[in-house]
């Protein structure tokens, strides 16, 4: 077990080593729960290694889709909202708010047999609700291609790209798609484009922030995304939007 890590560890390096890494570099303190003061440090001069949070695979090249900021948000989005396919429903038995339950019904590098991923648009999510864009669907297909491993990476933003059209839609997209991307919206928050956006966050910026940070001041049925926080550098994004006057 322990020589298996230390190899896996050991071709991680290498690959750090002679790949170029493409992903930003800037490590952030970790987002102020209550107010809305980005602190960013100084750019380290290391290059941005994926991290291995407990049970998760390092995602070793840039091209690899990370489990935890490009599939999991999705899964929470479109399938596991209270009342459907969280932890606490589990309609049908279907869980898909973390790994080890997703991967119930995915088969991997055979995405043709996985049953998580054929149904997407098929029947699921039910007719009514905000349904996948062929680009997200793609990602989890390459995901499941490139063997639907735990992947967690943490530095996957260009923190310099805010606008909305450079990188909010895509947030708001892939992680709150599902539930406040078509009218009306979970609890009435609509974020499905730019001007209900502005507008929503305009007018309740610190509710807003302080979902997104899964601030303590909050109900845990508060925190947004459910089920998984988004990682900082995204958060660090939207304040960015914000506090430059939300540019489209
Ligand atoms: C899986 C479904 C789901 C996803 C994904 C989701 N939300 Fe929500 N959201 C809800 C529900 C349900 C509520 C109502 C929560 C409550 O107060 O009980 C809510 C409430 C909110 C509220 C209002 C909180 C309040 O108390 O008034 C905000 C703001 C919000 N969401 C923002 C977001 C943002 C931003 C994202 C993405 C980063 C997001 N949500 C992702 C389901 C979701």
């Amino acid at each position: 077990m322990h020589k298996k890590l230390f190899h896996t560890f050991y071709i991680i390096a290498l690959s750090i080593i002679f790949s170029a890494c493409h992903h930003d570099n800037i490590s952030i303190n970790s987002a102020a729960s209550t107010d809305t003061v980005v602190v960013v440090k100084p750019p380290v001069s290391t290059p941005s290694t994926p991290t291995t949070p407990a049970g998760g695979t390092p995602a070793p090249v840039s091209d690899t889709v990370c489990f935890n900021t490009d599939i999991l948000p999705l899964y929470v989005s479109y399938c596991g909202s209270a009342g459907c396919h969280d932890a606490t429903t589990h309609k049908g038995s279907v869980i898909t708010t973390d790994y080890a339950h997703i991967m119930n019904g995915i088969r991997a590098k055979n995405s043709s047999n996985s049953n998580y991923y054929t149904i997407i648009n098929n029947g699921m999510p039910p007719r009514g609700n905000t349904q996948m864009t062929t680009t997200q669907i793609a990602l989890i297909k390459k995901w499941i291609d490139q063997g639907a491993l735990n992947t967690q990476c943490t530095n996957v933003c260009d923190t310099t790209s805010f606008t909305y059209n450079g990188a909010i839609q895509t947030i708001l997209s892939n992680n709150c798609g599902g539930c406040h991307g078509t009218m009306p919206g979970s609890l009435n928050v609509y974020l499905g484009d730019y001007a209900s956006a502005k507008a929503y966050v305009s007018a309740n910026k610190v509710l807003f922030l302080n979902a997104i940070n899964y601030s303590s001041t909050l109900t845990a049925a508060q925190r947004m995304p459910p089920s998984a926080q988004m990682v900082n550098c995204k958060i660090i994004q939207i304040q960015k939007w914000i506090q430059n006057g939300y540019p489209q």
